[in-house]
């Protein structure tokens, strides 16, 4: 099978960009780009010896011009696979149906709920035992698109925002490098129904609990 080339998209920290890079994926990363010139994650990805390039949406009159600027930067790398990890604008459905089927996205929670920001804080106010994130297609509405992988974390007596938010990006650096891997390997098919099956996949075995069932 051919290498796929992934382009990476960035707004700031880029710790989901550094999992996906640190993974040994067989893909190669064409390049990382921020729409932020002072994101932390563009050291980073160079440091992985990775291209790095800003498209900054301040310096456009509109959100079309930003896009189609943006667009021929990633073009330029011919990617297969376009990753958005913490990439903070959001998308014309001209942008989206440009990468139709190979643009994805990380959101820090069990969509279908949450979707938005501040998800930790409002998973919080709304009491849930059990939070998460997903890995999705993109489609124009936001958050939303089909679920490729999610992730599970319990909600903790106690927790704050901040321990909350950790807890679930130690699974966001897991599950996003392990669905690229699974894209890239040809294990990923969307149905026409808009919804994602996997192949060769175990099945997950049990339940998912907080608090687990034996407690008492
Ligand atoms: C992550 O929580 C991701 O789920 C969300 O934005 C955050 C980006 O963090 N879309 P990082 O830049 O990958 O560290």
């Amino acid at each position: 099978m051919a290498e796929k080339t992934l382009v990476i998209l960035i707004s700031g920290r880029g710790s989901n960009m550094q999992a996906i890079l640190a993974a040994g994926l067989p893909a190669r990363c064409g390049a990382v780009i921020s729409n932020e010139a002072d994101a932390p994650g563009l050291a980073t990805a160079a440091s992985h010896g990775v291209a790095t390039a800003i498209v900054d949406h301040r310096d456009f009159a509109g959100r079309t011009t930003f896009e189609t600027a943006l667009a021929a930067e990633i073009d330029r790398h011919l990617p297969d696979l376009v990753v958005l990890a913490g990439f903070m604008r959001i998308l014309t459905g001209a942008f989206v149906d440009r990468y139709r089927d190979r643009l994805i996205n990380i959101h820090p929670s069990l969509l279908p709920a949450f979707p938005g920001l501040a998800t930790h804080r409002r998973a919080l106010e709304a009491g849930v035992r059990i939070h998460g994130c997903t890995v999705h297609f993109v489609t124009p509405a936001v958050d939303s698109g089909p679920i490729i992988a999610q992730a599970a974390v319990p909600v903790l007596p106690g927790d704050t925002e901040e321990q909350l938010a950790a807890r679930v990006l130690r699974e966001e650096h897991r599950i996003y490098p392990q669905a690229i891997r699974w894209i890239c390997e040809g294990r990923v098919a969307l149905e026409p129904g808009g919804r994602v099956s996997l192949k060769q996949m175990r099945d997950a075995a049990g339940s998912l609990a907080s608090p687990p069932p034996d407690s008492r």
